[in-house]
């Protein structure tokens, strides 16, 4: 094999490597970046299938104009994974890249690092590098989820604030550095403060982000996202949805491990599903009581809450 044919002597750039890495998803989304609050919202609904409020987009909207990256805080499976992940892409008209946090997550994960043998092999540079999804980001122009922020050390946050401050990477062994390229890198931190084992978020983190609590919607809110979300032929009754949501809000009260719309959106499409199997054309009580032993009881311990919140709405328990 000639010396320049040969797959070991080629010298991809960084650049040509996160190119390549992510051509695959990168060309499954093919759209401009859309800015407009209510072209968004549309999309986000017809699209995504996620209701979104206008105030919460345009918040959004103002802060990635103003340069800061966004906070989304709250309980657990009311969107903030789903909702800034859609943002971020019509924002950016690429796929956002997804973060995943986790306790011992250090800029190794996220910016690159070196493969031991190549390496070993060519010495570090860009040859033995591997570009890791914030790194992509930046040189692709695409937007950041960092899920899960509070799982991560205050080194990490600090080290991504000073990364969106300056819209740069440097790469100290390839004497190398990266700038962001247009405005579609920008970054979305979830958090849920009342999940275990988290982290605080330090004053100096929460100065340079724009901090959206979420919350759970009001029932009205909360019935039009399962409408949204059901996907069963079989019907859906609003007596049977306005009953469903009144039992996951008395949980959101009494339990410990309170549901989300997440959940109720699950608990719809499985007893839809159950009906469906049992060759009914109507979603019963029975399905949906069947189905929430599945869907609401997680808490070893709690189902005699579930059971009275199903007993007091449907009148009737497992
Ligand atoms: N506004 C919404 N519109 C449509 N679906 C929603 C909405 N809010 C929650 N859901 C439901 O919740 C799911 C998304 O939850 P997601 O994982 O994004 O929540 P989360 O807030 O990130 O939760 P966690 O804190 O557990 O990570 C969707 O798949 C859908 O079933
Ligand atoms: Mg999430």
């Amino acid at each position: 094999m000639g010396e320049e044919n040969n797959p070991d002597n080629a010298m991809e750039s960084v650049e040509e490597k996160v190119v390549n890495i992510y051509s695959e998803i990168m060309s499954k989304y093919k759209r401009k970046p859309i800015r407009n609050v209510n072209k968004m919202m549309e999309i986000l609904k017809t699209e995504y299938k996620l209701l979104v409020d206008k105030k919460l987009v345009t918040l959004v909207v103002a802060a990635f104009l103003a340069g800061r990256p966004v906070l989304f805080e709250g309980p657990p499976g009311t969107g903030k994974t789903e909702i800034g992940e859609a943002i971020l892409t019509l924002w950016a008209g690429k796929p956002a890249l997804v973060i995943p946090c986790s306790e011992n997550y250090d800029e190794y994960r996220v910016i690159g690092d070196f493969h031991p043998l190549m390496a070993f092999k060519y010495g570090f540079n860009e040859k033995s590098f591997i570009p890791r999804p914030l790194l992509a980001a930046l040189i692709l122009d695409a937007g950041v989820l960092v899920d899960e922020i509070r799982r991560s050390n205050e080194e990490f946050q600090n080290m991504l604030l000073d990364i969106i401050d300056k819209r740069r990477i440097i790469v100290p062994e390839l004497r190398k550095i990266f700038y962001a390229k247009g405005e579609g890198f920008q970054v979305i931190f979830t958090s849920n403060p009342e999940d275990y084992a988290q982290s605080e978020l330090s004053d100096a983190f929460l100065r340079r982000v724009v901090r959206i609590p979420f919350n759970y919607p009001p029932p009205e809110v909360e019935i039009e996202i399962i409408r949204l979300r059901y996907d069963v032929d079989v019907e859906l009754e609003p007596k049977i949805l306005e009953g469903m949501v009144q039992v996951v809000n008395l949980l959101r009260q009494k339990a410990a491990y309170k549901p989300g719309p997440a959940d109720t959106v699950l608990w719809s499409r499985i007893a839809g599903r159950l009906a469906s199997l049992r060759g009914k054309q109507q979603v019963t009580v029975s399905e949906v009581v069947d189905a929430a032993t599945i869907v609401l009881y997680k808490r070893v311990g709690e189902e005699e809450i579930v059971d009275e919140a199903l007993e007091k709405v449907f009148g009737l328990h497992p």
